[in-house]
């Protein structure tokens, strides 16, 4: 295979950076601005949580990343690096391949897209052997391996999926994300719709492959408990816009944009005896999102500039917000 393209990041290199990304869906109500300017870095061996309202573009990011959008989804400005090569760029046969080993992904409900009809083991083989010049007996143990890195026996490796749980099927569909060694792996909603036990196996997965491996991992999910469990740094977006990055510890205990802070005051917690308080209205129209800042209309604290004047988002030592009143409120 002739690629054009490393899957190594040079050392002191983040895993992923993301440069004035631009995404939008040209559908014949008009042109919604999806994803609209975005800038982060994934570092080595960092979990960054991408979170925020249903529809404030996650999928939409992830998807691009993957160069999976469907075809209304257009790419109009923007660069992600991996390693020396701005992923976007690449062509489709490229991509193909840097699909697995460069980047790969665990889905929402990922688990329903095991074959049914083959053995588990046999389907992680087939993975490897399609992007890897190996032997099928190379590639087993690589597959056993990994089966029983996320905690399920080499036994049950012959199983067919439906013989398996819920939460063991999820796991293995983790592994087959990890068969290649990528440096970066994104899960979208990786635990929702899971049950809670289930969803607990999968954290606990994740922590285990923080610690044991030098994966880095973008973890999106609308689920702000599984990033206070996971995540190094979180990221929240509002309305195609990151509003607010912070590393974990300091968004959940000081949380600095307005929408940051409703959307946590709005997330129940068993332990807290706390009153859940719902964010007012809904989020905009993204074919015609609202002048200024996204979240004025909803914001207990706008003034006339959050009304004219889009506020930038302004870095303070690793804490970036986007609110012209941060230091006020
Ligand atoms: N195929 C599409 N065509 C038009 N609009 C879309 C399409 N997919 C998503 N959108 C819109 O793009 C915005 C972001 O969606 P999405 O990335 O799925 O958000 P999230 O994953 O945060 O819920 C939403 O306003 C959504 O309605
Ligand atoms: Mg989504």
């Amino acid at each position: 295979m002739t690629e054009t393209f490393s899957t190594e990041i040079p050392a002191g290199q983040p895993a992923l950076k993301v440069i004035g990304l631009k995404v939008y869906y040209h559908i014949s109500q008009g042109i919604v601005k999806a994803v609209d300017d975005i800038d982060f870095t994934v570092g080595c061996g960092e979990f960054v949580g991408l979170s925020g309202e249903s529809g404030c573009g996650k999928t939409t990011t992830a998807m691009t990343l993957l160069q999976i959008l469907p075809k209304e989804g257009v790419v109009e400005g923007g660069q992600a690096i991996v390693g020396n090569t701005d992923i976007l760029t690449l062509g489709k046969k490229d991509m193909e391949a840097f699909r697995w080993k460069g980047i790969s992904m665990v889905f929402q409900g990922a688990m329903n897209s095991l074959n049914p009809v083959h053995r588990v083991i046999d389907q992680m083989v087939d993975a490897i052997l399609i992007h890897e010049d190996m032997s099928k007996k190379e590639a087993r143990e690589i597959a056993l391996e990994l089966i029983e890195s996320v905690g399920i026996e080499k036994s049950r490796a012959r199983a067919y999926p439906h013989e398996l749980s819920g939460g063991m099927k999820q796991r293995l569909m983790i592994a087959l994300s990890l068969v290649l060694h990528p440096p970066l792996v994104i899960a979208d909603e990786p635990t929702t719709a899971l049950d809670v036990m289930i969803q607990a196996q999968i954290l606990d997965l994740f922590n285990q492959l923080r610690e044991k491996t030098s994966l880095s991992l973008l973890i999106i999910t609308h689920d702000l408990s599984v990033l206070a469990e996971t995540c190094d740094k979180v990221i929240i977006m509002y309305a195609g816009k990151i509003v607010e990055e912070a590393p974990v510890q300091i968004l959940f205990n000081e949380p600095a944009h307005p929408y940051t802070r409703k959307l946590i005051a709005s997330f129940p917690s068993i332990l807290a005896d706390k009153e859940i308080e719902f964010i007012p209205g809904n989020p905009p129209d993204l074919i015609d999102p609202p002048i200024g800042c996204n979240f004025h209309p909803r914001c207990d604290y706008a003034i006339d500039k959050c009304r004219t004047e889009d506020p930038p988002l302004v870095d303070e030592g690793g804490h970036r917000v986007a609110c012209f009143r941060r230091h006020e409120i």
